[in-house]
C-alpha cells in the first residue's frame, strides 16, 4: 500500500527557524500538532502550563523517539500537542523522531508536525515510512491519512525525504506481495512499469527463449522447475555527462522452496521475500531521475521461482553459466548464487561497468553472523566498501564489512565441473563467505561489492519506521551513495 500523502505548510520564518506560521491553525484538522524539543531547546509552542514544569513532570529528556502528549483547548473540544524529542539532531535521531510522531497519530485523519532543524529529509523519511502498511485488498487505514509538515525554506529537503520514503515503500510492496501473484513475469512487468513512470530509464526483458538463446544457464536451471518461467530484466539510467557506470544486480527469486533440496516448512514460509534484493535495485533505479543522480546506472534483475517439481534441477546436475563456466549443483537451495552469477557475468562481458554492486537475500548464515539488524557487505575493493558503509551510516541502515577469505576458496572446487555451488564436505563452513566467493568468480576482477540482506530483509514487528514484513533495506543506502557525486 502506498505511504500516506503529505503536504508542506510554509509561512513566515521566525528567527528560531521552525515555528507555526501565521495564518495556519495551530492544531491540524485532527487536533494534533507535533512540536520539536531537545534537552537544551524548549518547544516553541503555547501550552496551558509552563513548559519547563511539564517536561519536568514527565521527566522528558528530549531523546529521539520520546513523545510527550499535552491536552490543549481546541475550539470547543480538546486537542493534543505532541512534544517530540530530537535527541542530538542527527539524521538518525530525526528519522526516529519522525516515526515516533506519526505512530502517535495512528488512526487519525492527519498529523501536523512542525519540522525540526537539521537534516529534515531524514525526519520526513521516518515519518512517512511509519505510515506504511501492507494488507491485501483494502487498507486497514491504520496510519494517519495525511501528514502535514510545517517549515520554511525546506521544500527540496522535504521532497527528497518523500521520494526516498516512497521508493522504500515500493520495494516493500513488491517483497510483501504473495508469490501466487508475484511470478517472474509479474516482477518484470512491475519493473517495466516503474521504469516507465520514472522516465529516462530504458528497459529490456529476456523471456525464457531469449535466455536460452544467449546462454543464461543459471537462471534457466533455477527456473526450470516452475510453471512460471524465469526472466532477466535490465533497467538503464543514463543521464547526460555521466562518467561513472554502476551496475546493480538484484536477486529475484519470487519463491524459494529450496527446490529438490527442499526447505523445512519453518524456513520456507518467508520465502516470498527472496526477491528483496531485486525489489531494492528496481526501487533505487526508479528514483534516480527524480533525485537528479548524475551517475550512469544499469540494474539487472535475475528473476526465477525455485520450485519443487519433476522438471526441477537435481542435486548433482551440472549447469553452464552465462559465459561458459560449468557449475555442479550440489544443493538446489543454493540457487541465488546461480541466478546472480549469470547476471554478474553478463554485466562483466557486455556492460563494461566501473563497479558492480549486487543485493541478495543470499544466505541464512548471515543472520547467524550479524543478526536481523545488520546487513553484510563483501567487497573486492576497499574504496567501494568504504563508500557503501559511509552511505549506510548516513541512512541508518547498519552495514558491516565481511571478509572474503581466500583460504576458503577450495570449498567450491568440484571434481566434475569448474565450480561447485556449495562445499561438498564440512571443512570450511562459513556459508556466507563461500557464497560471496562463488559470486566473485563471475565479476571478472572488476571492483565489486555484494550485500547479503538475508537477515535484514524482513522485520517481525511494526516499530519505528519499520513495519512487519519486508523492510526495503538497501534502497536508502543505494540512493544516498548514487546521488553523492
Ligand atoms: N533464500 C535463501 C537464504 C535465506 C535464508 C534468505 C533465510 C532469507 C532468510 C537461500 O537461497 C538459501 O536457501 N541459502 C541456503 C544456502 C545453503 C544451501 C548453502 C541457506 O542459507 O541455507
Ligand atoms: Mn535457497
Ligand atoms: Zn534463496
Amino acid at each position: 500500500m502506498p505511504i500516506s500523502p503529505y503536504t508542506l505548510l510554509t509561512g513566515a520564518p521566525s528567527e528560531h527557524g521552525a515555528a507555526v506560521p501565521a495564518g495556519v491553525p495551530p492544531l491540524g484538522e485532527a487536533g494534533l500538532l507535533a512540536v520539536p524539543f531537545s534537552a537544551d531547546r524548549a518547544p516553541e509552542v503555547e501550552l496551558p502550563l509552563p513548559v519547563e514544569a511539564l517536561l519536568a513532570h514527565y521527566e522528558a529528556k528530549g531523546e529521539a523517539g520520546e513523545v510527550v502528549e499535552v491536552p490543549v483547548a481546541n475550539g470547543d473540544g480538546v486537542g493534543r500537542v505532541l512534544l517530540y524529542g530530537v535527541g542530538d539532531g542527527s539524521a538518525g535521531a530525526l528519522r526516529k523522531a519522525g516515526a515516533a510522531v506519526v505512530r502517535r497519530g495512528r488512526g487519525r485523519s492527519s498529523v501536523r508536525a512542525v519540522l525540526p532543524e537539521g537534516p529534515v529529509a531524514a525526519f520526513v523519511e521516518g515519518a512517512l515510512l511509519a505510515t506504511y502498511t501492507f494488507r491485501i485488498g483494502e487498507t486497514r487505514s491504520a496510519p494517519a491519512a495525511l501528514v502535514e509538515f510545517v517549515g520554511d525554506g525546506v521544500e527540496a529537503e522535504v521532497a527528497r525525504g518523500a521520494v526516498v520514503a516512497e521508493a522504500v515503500s515500493f520495494a516493500r510492496d513488491l517483497a510483501n506481495t504473495p508469490a501466487s501473484i508475484k511470478t517472474p513475469q509479474w516482477l518484470a512487468e512491475r519493473a517495466t512499469e516503474r521504469a516507465e513512470a520514472a522516465g529516462g530509464v530504458d528497459v529490456k526483458v529476456w523471456d525464457e527463449r531469449e535466455l536460452r538463446a544467449e546462454g543464461f544457464g543459471g537462471i534457466l536451471a533455477v527456473g526450470q522447475g516452475s510453471v512460471s518461467p524465469p526472466r532477466l530484466v535490465r533497467l538503464s539510467y543514463s543521464p547526460q555527462g555521466a562518467t561513472r557506470h554502476v551496475v546493480l544486480v538484484g536477486k529475484g527469486i519470487t519463491f524459494d522452496t529450496g527446490g529438490l533440496s527442499l526447505k523445512p516448512s519453518d524456513g520456507m514460509k518467508f520465502m516470498k521475500t527472496d526477491m528483496a534484493g531485486a525489489a531494492t535495485v528496481i526501487a533505487a533505479v526508479g528514483a534516480l531521475a527524480t533525485l537528479g543522480a548524475r551517475v550512469r546506472v544499469t540494474a539487472l534483475v535475475a528473476a526465477a521461482e525455485n520450485a519443487f517439481s519433476g522438471t526441477a534441477q537435481r542435486p548433482s546436475d551440472v549447469i553452464t553459466q552465462y559465459g561458459g563456466r560449468t557449475v555442479e549443483v550440489l544443493n538446489t537451495d543454493a540457487e541465488g548464487r546461480l541466478v546472480m552469477a549469470d547476471a554478474l557475468a553478463y554485466a562483466d562481458a557486455e556492460l563494461d561497468p566501473d563497479v558492480m554492486v549486487d543485493v541478495a537475500t543470499l544466505t541464512g548464515a548471515i543472520s547467524v553472523a550479524l543478526g536481523k539488524d545488520v546487513g553484510a557487505v563483501f567487497a573486492s575493493d576497499d574504496a567501494l566498501a568504504a563508500e557503501l558503509t559511509e552511505a549506510a551510516t548516513q541512512t541508518g541502515e547498519r552495514l558491516w564489512r565481511m571478509p572474503l577469505i581466500e583460504d576458503y576458496s577450495p570449498a567450491l572446487e568440484s571434481s566434475v565441473a569448474d565450480l561447485a555451488n556449495i562445499e561438498a564436505g564440512s571443512t570450511y563452513g562459513a556459508g556466507s563467505i563461500t557464497a560471496a566467493l562463488f559470486l566473485r568468480e563471475f565479476t571478472g576482477g572488476r571492483p565489486w561489492a555484494h550485500l547479503d540482506i538475508a537477515g535484514v530483509g524482513r522485520s517481525t514487528a511494526d516499530e519505528g519506521f519499520l513495519s512487519k514484513g519486508a523492510t526495503g533495506y538497501g534502497v536508502r543506502l543505494l540512493l544516498d551513495w548514487l546521488t553523492r557525486s
